[in-house]
């Protein structure tokens, strides 16, 4: 039998045996190696959703990696600008934090930060149209990772929502997203990864 093909035999965890783990342990690799085809297989979701913008919300998103590999920033944050609006779909209340979280194993803690914060940040340049406070992010004021999210958002997010720029592909970032996201910085689960 193939090692695909094997299942552990227990019905509740409670009864499972090592036997058990070394077949799922197996089968977690190969299965985990590919988080970055699924990944751009779910930004490609956002292929012509609009949602009342001037463009779809993939092109928002290839737009600010685009600017953001065009002013000389490096490959983790690139792919950080290319997915941090990924959680649209499934997070449509929460969104930064899908992506957030999706990318969290994957890059610096300040990277991170500016990718859950973005949202606030980003509100800097509408949430008064919407009866909202656009000085919300004042509330982060003083942390270390302030400057950097206002400066994605100034730069990048809020900057990226022009038909006529002429962004790169999803393809000129595929190979990006799949070096990032090859093997966890940090994880929960990094010394059974490790031992794999
Ligand atoms: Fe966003
Ligand atoms: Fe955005």
């Amino acid at each position: 039998m193939e090692q695909k093909d094997k299942k552990a035999k227990f019905t509740a965890m409670t009864e499972g045996t090592a036997e058990d783990w070394g077949i799922i342990a197996g089968q977690f690799m190969p299965f985990a190696s590919k988080v970055a085809d699924r990944v751009l297989d779910h930004l490609r979701l956002l292929d012509g959703d609009y949602g009342g913008f001037p463009i779809d919300r993939l092109q928002h998103c290839l737009q600010t990696a685009t600017r953001a590999h065009r002013d000389g920033r490096d490959e983790q944050y690139v792919v950080m600008a290319l997915l941090h609006d990924i959680g649209d779909t499934l997070g449509s209340y929460n969104h930064p934090e899908v992506a957030a979280a999706i990318i969290k194993p994957f890059v610096s803690e300040e990277n991170h930060w500016i990718c859950e914060h973005h949202g606030a940040f980003q509100g800097y340049y509408y949430f008064h149209y919407l009866g909202m406070d656009r000085n919300l992010r004042e509330n982060f004021r003083g942390h270390k990772y302030f400057d950097a999210c206002a400066e994605f958002c100034e730069k990048y997010d809020q900057a990226a929502f022009d038909p006529e720029y002429k962004s790169e592909a999803l393809s000129f970032f595929e190979p990006m997203v799949r070096r990032v996201m090859a093997a966890p910085l940090a994880s929960m689960y990094k010394q059974a990864v490790d031992a794999a």
